[in-house]
């Protein structure tokens, strides 16, 4: 399964819905977002059938994102269907971490392997203000959940905000002396319809390793062996876990784009910008096969997006497609 420019797509990443209870100012408007009708959401029964065309093409590695994932009913149930799909080697969950420590057990024995667990602030008030929504969200007892649930590797994604939590980037690296965690820091895309944050709030990941080595000389490492992206990682001395930066506004990743991106109403995308999408979920509800037009979606699937060049506005929040 191969693009028109040689890159093997053998992930899909998997938005399940488009709603969310938090409302991150980087992500999603205070008001919310027009929410998708019920109707045009694929059940748990089309997304596995989805996967279980795609599987026998290539695809081998599975992401279930959201908006929030957790927060549409019986989660673990889709995960159990999806891990039942011959060729399928690995299921993660990207997450905001609020219901993890309810929730972790019943994934993990459902066939989840991985999980990204997004959290900005390790302070109560300020995880609030960012999300603005106080649902007592707890980095270390969310992921503290899925380690006991057997969950592993664990990867925290930190958007680092200038003036807004870029004091804490040495506290998040500190973690990793003590947890076998990832944590990794993303570089803010201010796009979609921000009003708060602009080019001002990026932090370029060269300013945060810097304040990273102030706890001591990074090595380079290899990071979680079965990634699947483009994040690169460094181990602090005698640390168990690793610090890892992901770079969207400084570097491009296009050339080894390995993904492609199912949105919750049944659209293929074949980049996270720009608007190629193949609606799969008409031909899924006739009974036709989808092979030919996941080979129509690959043919048109972009060399590389233009984030770089992009200015605010314009952008669909990244809750609608999954991050
Ligand atoms: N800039 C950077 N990262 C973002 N995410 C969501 N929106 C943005 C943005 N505008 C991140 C979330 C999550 C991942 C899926 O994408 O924090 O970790
Ligand atoms: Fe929700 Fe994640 Fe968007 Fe925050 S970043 S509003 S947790 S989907």
């Amino acid at each position: 399964m191969q693009d028109q420019f040689g890159r093997r797509i053998e992930y899909l990443r998997i938005s399940i819905t488009d709603r969310c209870n938090f409302r991150c100012q980087y992500c999603m408007p205070l008001e919310g977002l027009p929410w998708l009708p019920k109707q045009d959401i694929l059940r748990y029964e089309e997304i596995t059938e989805v996967v279980r065309q795609l599987a026998p093409l290539g695809l081998r590695r599975l992401r279930i994102t959201g908006g929030e994932p957790t927060i549409r009913p019986q989660l673990a149930s889709l995960i159990r269907l999806l891990r039942q799909i011959p060729g399928i080697e690995d299921i993660a969950l990207s997450t905001n971490g609020v219901r993890l420590p309810e929730m972790a057990h019943d994934l993990a024995e459902a066939g989840l392997d991985r999980v990204n667990i997004s959290a900005d602030s390790l302070r109560p008030e300020r995880v609030a203000a960012i999300a603005r929504r106080d649902l007592s969200f707890d980095l270390v007892r969310a992921a503290r959940a899925a380690e006991d649930a057997g969950i592993a590797p664990i990867k925290v994604n930190v958007v680092v905000m200038r003036g807004i939590n870029d004091d804490e980037v040495a506290d998040f690296a500190a973690l990793t002396r003590v947890h076998p965690w990832h944590v990794r820091f993303i570089e803010l895309m201010p796009v979609g319809e921000l009003r708060d944050l602009t080019w001002e709030h990026v932090v370029p990941s060269e300013e945060v390793l810097q304040r990273v080595r102030s706890l001591g000389a990074l090595e380079p490492d290899q990071g979680p062996v079965r990634g699947n992206g483009p994040a690169v990682y460094y181990r602090l001395p005698g640390a168990v876990g690793t610090v890892g930066v992901i770079t969207p506004m400084t570097h491009t990743y296009c050339e080894r784009c390995n993904r492609v991106r199912l949105t919750a109403d049944g659209r293929l995308r074949t980049c996270l910008f720009g608007d190629h999408e193949v609606l799969l979920r008409d031909a899924l509800r006739r009974g036709e096969p989808l092979a030919p037009l996941f080979t129509k979606a690959l043919a048109e699937k972009p060399k590389e997006h233009h984030l770089l060049q992009m200015r605010i506005g314009g952008l669909r929040a990244l809750s609608e497609v999954g991050g």
